[in-house]
């Protein structure tokens, strides 16, 4: 494993990338559109999945035209700074309407114009988990976010919402308080596992689409696990090594649901259940922990 010298930064006790720190007013001064959807999900929680769905649903099923670029380039990562390379405002605003776009940011750091122009929001949460899991394996192979240690290391900073856009329990809980006040269609990576049909219809029905059923059935077969791992176009294998090394860990890296049980020791599962009994007392969040 190579050295990482990275650190991350903090916005308004949010820890973030450093780049996106340092090009945070272009960022808050983003001007979004009143038909432009956004793509919401704490890290590691089925986002390329869900571009993927919903990239097939926008071009109807065709996967000729889905592939034509790599996932990371169909929606602008809004956040996303590189310089001297095109940020994800950048990206964005060369964008023709109507917009599909991605965020991992919490609800309080989103740029204003979002909640002002009503714009319509596609959250999708994943079990904490499962999603510590895969954040721990993310880290490990990431050469741009720092060295996450130990797993037992790790289990602290996770939970202290020392990671990379914060706290789990305070993004999902976030994004659920606000649900029925805009235009959120909030979705359960687990649900889309026991049931990805149903939760590809409702996602079609959210963007306004009405397809065939056979034309369903084949964006659940195109984007299934084993589809979507053996894609180059979305199993990230084109990230040079130096900013993803998935000899360490594959991005595509198991993709089901109750691999926390593999890590947790059962004293971590018995602490971390009574700091989630606290953090997400009184939501109605019920997640699903395992298949
Ligand atoms: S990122 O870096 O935040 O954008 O990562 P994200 O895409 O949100 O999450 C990656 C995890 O999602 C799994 N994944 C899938 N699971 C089921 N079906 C499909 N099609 C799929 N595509 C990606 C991926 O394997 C990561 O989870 P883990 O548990 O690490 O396997």
């Amino acid at each position: 494993e190579l050295s990482r010298q990275t650190k991350l930064k903090e916005v308004a006790g949010i820890p973030l990338r450093d780049s996106t720190v340092d090009n945070w007013s272009q960022i808050q001064t983003f001007k979004a559109k009143p038909d432009d959807l956004l793509i919401c999900t704490y890290p590691k929680s089925g986002t390329t999945w869900i571009q993927e769905i919903v990239n097939m649903i926008e071009q109807n099923g065709d996967v000729e035209k889905c592939q034509r670029t790599i996932i990371q380039h169909r929606h602008p990562f809004i956040e996303w700074a590189r310089p001297p390379q095109p940020s994800g405002v950048d990206k964005a605003n060369a964008m023709p309407a109507p917009r599909i776009l991605r965020t991992h940011l919490p609800t309080q750091l989103l740029p204003p114009s979002f909640w002002t122009n009503n714009c319509k929001y596609l959250y999708v949460a994943r079990n904490a988990k499962d999603c510590m899991v895969s954040y721990y394996h993310f880290y490990r192979m990431s050469q741009v976010l720092p060295n996450p240690g130990t797993w037992n290391e790790y289990f602290e900073t996770f939970i202290n919402g020392k990671v990379s856009c914060g706290s789990w329990f305070d993004h999902v809980k976030g994004w659920w308080e606000i649900r029925d006040r805009y235009q959120i269609l909030f979705l359960f990576y687990e649900d889309m596992k026991r049931d990805p049909k149903r939760e590809i219809q409702k996602v079609m029905q959210f963007m306004g689409k009405n397809l065939d059923e056979e034309v369903v059935d084949k964006i659940v077969l195109e984007t299934s696990f084993e589809k979507m791992k053996d894609n180059p176009l979305t199993n990230f294998s084109t990230i040079p090594k130096t900013i993803m090394d998935q000899s360490i860990s594959p991005f595509m890296r198991k993709g089901i649901v109750g691999d926390w049980k593999n890590h947790f020791t059962v004293a971590q599962n018995e602490r971390f259940d009574e700091i989630y009994e606290q953090k997400m007392d009184g939501t109605s969040l019920n997640f699903c922990m395992e298949l």
